[in-house]
């Protein structure tokens, strides 16, 4: 039990152990001391630096979590199968999908992923860290031995869906979520673009939605872009959809009775990059999300990140932090980080 007398309902599933890489490869999402929504879409595959490290290389990115959260995905989708769907018509776009993002592991990650053509639509893939090999014809499922996107979920660390553009608009009729931070990918399944946004505050007013939708049902393939959404998490919890909210929701209360120890060790920064891919051949669009859980206690440990996630922290509006969940935690997170400056090393230490 902790001092408030709740007892912690995070299953937080592994210890709240950050290796290296995890700071290192984070993409901080501050470029400002204050955060608004916005059309924040910018060219893939560029590389940020950060004062920790660098990400953005590749689409796919494979870390230290691979194996774990792999095994995760594959427990969230045996519990609850509405977390895939295909829609009928969404077939091809879905082996569209399987090819590119092979192609990305094998392109960003060459000495452990390998897609050889073997000529009239056979592909070889295997995959070293998995020890999974297989020969495939492309649109043959039985060939693969699963649906495509389901065999997509099992090789990369990040969630799928895609959307069907008709009649001027996004559909979002196919996808793999098992890590929606908030939302339910079984509820959403068919609804249009906009519908979706339909809960988000601001951004009709702001137009924020309407450009994205313009944005998205003129972009090319072959001109990946991405984004960048935060939001806090308790633990290191990466499936807090809807469907399981009486299991995490609780959190929100009772992290605001945990010692200060405790919520540097519970309270996370969750980080989606998102990636917006005109899939070649189906012409679907396919939306990747990237989940990244840094707690407190590690970023406080990146003196810039520190300062500036306190800042928008204590600044982010109300209805912002509401939508978000994190109204009843989000000035102690401020605090927290003001008062945790951690000791850097000097220029004289080396
Ligand atoms: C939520 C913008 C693409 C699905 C949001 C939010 C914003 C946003 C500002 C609120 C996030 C928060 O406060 O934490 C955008 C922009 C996009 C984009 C600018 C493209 C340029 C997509 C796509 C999908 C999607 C392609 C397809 C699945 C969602 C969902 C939510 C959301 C499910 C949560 C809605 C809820 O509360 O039920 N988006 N988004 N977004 N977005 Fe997007």
């Amino acid at each position: 039990m902790h001092p408030g007398g709740t007892a912690v309902t995070t299953a937080p599933v592994r210890r709240q152990m950050t290796t290296p890489d995890l700071v290192s490869a984070f993409p901080f999402p501050f470029v400002d001391d204050i955060y608004r929504y916005s059309t924040n879409v910018e060219p893939a595959n560029q590389q940020v630096i950060t004062p920790a490290g660098q990400w953005g290389d590749s689409v796919a990115v494979i870390d230290s979590e691979y194996h774990s959260e792999l095994a995760e995905r594959a427990a969230v989708l045996d519990a609850d199968p509405t977390r895939r769907a295909v829609l009928p018509h969404m077939r091809p776009a879905a082996w569209d999908a399987l090819m590119t993002m092979l192609r990305e592991l094998a392109h960003a990650y060459p000495d452990t992923m390998h897609l050889t053509s073997l000529g009239d639509d056979e592909w070889h893939w295997c995959n070293d860290l998995l020890a999974d090999e297989r020969t495939f014809r492309y649109g043959d499922e039985a060939s693969l031995g699963d649906d495509p996107l389901h065999y997509l979920s099992t090789q990369v660390q990040e969630d799928i869906a895609l959307l069907d553009q008709r009649d001027d608009q996004l559909f979002v009729d196919a996808g793999v979520i098992t890590f929606a931070a908030d939302w339910s990918f079984g509820f959403d399944v068919g609804m249009s673009f906009l519908e979706i946004h339909g809960p988000v505050p601001r951004v009709r007013k702001m137009g924020v939605i309407t450009r994205a939708h313009e944005f998205l049902k003129r972009l090319q393939p072959h001109e990946p872009y991405r984004r960048t959404n935060w939001t806090m998490t308790i633990g290191r919890r990466l499936d807090v959809s809807t469907e399981r909210y009486p299991e995490w929701g609780p959190d929100r209360e009772m992290i605001q009775h945990v010692d200060d120890a405790e919520f540097g060790r519970l309270v996370h920064l969750r980080v989606e990059v998102q990636h917006l891919i005109r899939l070649p051949d189906s012409g679907a669009i396919m939306f990747v999300i990237r989940t990244y859980l840094l707690p407190l206690e590690a970023l406080a440990t990146v003196e810039p990140w520190r300062v500036r996630a306190a800042e928008v922290f204590a600044e982010l509006p109300d209805d912002m932090a509401d939508y978000k969940g994190i109204i009843k935690y989000r000035t102690r997170a401020s605090e927290w980080l003001r008062a945790h400056a951690v000791p850097q090393p000097s220029a004289d230490d080396n």
